[in-house]
């Protein structure tokens, strides 16, 4: 076989992707993670624009990407770090709208739900045989005429898939979205799960009459559009019931999972305009968002199987109040610096408020000052700490933090107990006790930092506020732990004046 220019381009673009994904898995090779993603995408955009036949279309997809490139840079200029899952949701969305699209334009092509009946003779050439449908103005039903059972049934299968992926993923995202902004105040974009009677079952008839649908849809002589418009309204609704039930902790999880979904919903688009890069990138996502997902339970504790089915095993018990903990202790930053001068060892312990606080490049000026001293420094990360994957050592890698002293948590776990002094930054949920100690508590079963081990620990926040799953911290309230109130920027840079 002699491959075209076009296809060894997308060959060069599906390695480059892979190599992106590769260089992602570690911080070190990141960067060029992000730039072989980059170089892909741009040999994949200029293969697919010398395959573009009709002067109109070459314009319509440089307008196109015109007003989506100047859309793109300005919300990435002006999105905040803390504001990325929300954007990557809404991103996602997109993805699932454009399959539906897609699978629309290709039902139509086919002559959608208007069979028209054209005599063609027996001896008719191809020319006549074009001539006529186009009489019959049932051009499209050439399309059909032209196709095998087997491919034709192939290409509906592909098109009612697509769609079905693509709405599920259009409105779970937008759901997702409205959860993570946390601004709306419609109950389907509330943190808590929203439960409604028989939740589950409902899922199940969702997929059963789709099930159905996809039936009618393939069984029929010409398509016809019913079954696919009512699939469509099911799965928009479904989408919402899925991603709603879930609770805000689980959020990250059905992020990626959505990641997973726009990642097969491309993957089938591809399959519909007979693209295979399309095909290639987007099982390269959807495989990539699933394992991400798996990793990601298996850190927070959760089954995979009852995440992605929307939410199996939320019924924990409300969060306790202040009173039940009993007294929390506060300590001034003077007397934190003086805690750290009399540390032999020290690990900080970043969470979402770091990143709320920007506080990453002081914590590298403490990190300096206190190796300047002889004092040992490290860094525990939690997988699910921030709101995105890798949310911390992305804004610790920003602030210079050399990668070597910033340890995930299975590989520091152990050392707590051996430490002098824990700083926790902003972090609440991925340092909770309640986690391991209390079976009813919403986040029970999740793997945390066991900050506690520590001889001391100084947690930095503004108040006792909860943190994401909205669950008090009986760290909080245990004797060898000290309050530091306040914005963590400015608390960690009044210790540094200090030391
Ligand atoms: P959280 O449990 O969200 O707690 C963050 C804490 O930071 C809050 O208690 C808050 O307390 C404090 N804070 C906020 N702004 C601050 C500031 N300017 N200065 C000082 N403190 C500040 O954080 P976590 O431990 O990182 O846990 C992450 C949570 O998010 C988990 O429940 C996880 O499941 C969820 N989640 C994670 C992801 C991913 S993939 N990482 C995505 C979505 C959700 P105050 O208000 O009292 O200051």
């Amino acid at each position: 076989m002699v491959l075209g220019p076009i296809h060894m381009a997308y060959i060069l673009a599906a390695l480059l992707f892979i190599l992106a994904l590769a260089g992602l898995s570690k911080q070190e090779t990141a960067k060029l993670g992000c730039t072989s993603g980059m170089v892909g995408m741009t040999i994949a955009l200029i293969a697919t624009f010398f395959q573009v036949e009709s002067g109109l279309g070459f314009a319509l997809i440089v307008v196109a990407m015109a007003i989506g490139a100047g859309i793109g840079i300005y919300v990435a200029r002006r999105v905040a770090m803390t504001q990325m899952p929300e954007m990557i949701a809404c991103l996602h969305s997109f993805v699932g709208l454009a399959a539906v699209l897609v699978g629309y334009n290709s039902f139509l092509e086919l002559g959608g739900s208007a069979p028209t009946t054209v005599t063609i003779p027996v001896d008719a050439t191809a020319d006549e045989i074009a001539a006529l449908l186009e009489q019959a103005g049932a051009a499209a039903a050439g399309v059909i005429a032209t196709m095998s059972a087997a491919e034709l049934n192939t290409h509906l299968a592909e098109i009612f898939l697509g769609v079905f992926i693509g709405a599920v993923t259009f409105t779970g995202s937008i759901v997702a979205y409205g959860k993570l902004n946390g601004t709306y105040k419609l109950r389907v974009f509330k943190s808590a799960p929203l439960v409604i009677p028989h939740g589950h079952l409902l899922n199940l008839l969702a997929l059963v009459v789709s099930l159905f649908l996809m039936i009618w849809f393939m069984a029929a002589d010409v398509p016809p559009a019913a079954p696919l418009i009512l699939m469509t309204v099911i799965a928009f609704v479904f989408g919402v019931h899925l991603v709603a039930a879930i609770g805000g902790a689980d959020m990250p999880v059905v992020i990626s999972m959505l990641n997973s979904y726009s990642g097969w919903a491309a993957a089938a688009s591809g399959f519909m305009l007979s693209n295979d890069l399309l095909i290639v990138t987007g099982a390269l996502v959807g495989s990539s968002g699933a394992i991400l997902s798996y990793i990601m339970c298996r850190a927070m504790n959760r089954s995979f199987i009852s995440v992605i089915a929307g939410g199996f095993g939320n019924e924990g018990a409300a969060a306790s109040s202040d009173e039940e903990m009993g007294e929390y202790r506060e300590i001034k930053c003077p007397e934190v610096a003086e805690l750290l001068k009399n540390s032999s060892s020290v690990i900080i312990a970043p969470g979402y408020g770091m990143a709320v606080a920007q506080a990453q490049n002081a914590v590298a000026q403490l990190t300096e000052k206190l190796k300047a001293r002889g004092i040992e420094v490290r860094f525990a990360i939690h997988p699910v700490a921030g709101r995105l994957p890798g949310h911390m050592n992305v804004l610790l890698a920003e602030a210079k933090v050399p990668y070597d002293i910033v340890l995930e948590m299975d590989e520091i776990n152990d050392d707590f107990e051996n430490t002098d002094t824990v700083l926790v930054i902003g972090a609440n949920d991925t340092v909770n006790p309640a986690a391991l100690e209390n079976p009813n508590s919403p986040i029970a079963g999740m793997p945390v930092l066991e900050v506690w081990k520590a001889r001391n620990v100084v947690v930095f926040k503004r108040s006792m506020n909860t943190g994401y799953a909205g669950v008090q911290n009986p760290l909080f309230f245990k004797e060898n732990t000290a309050m530091c109130f306040g914005d963590a920027k400015k608390s960690v840079e009044e210790i540094v004046a200090n030391l």
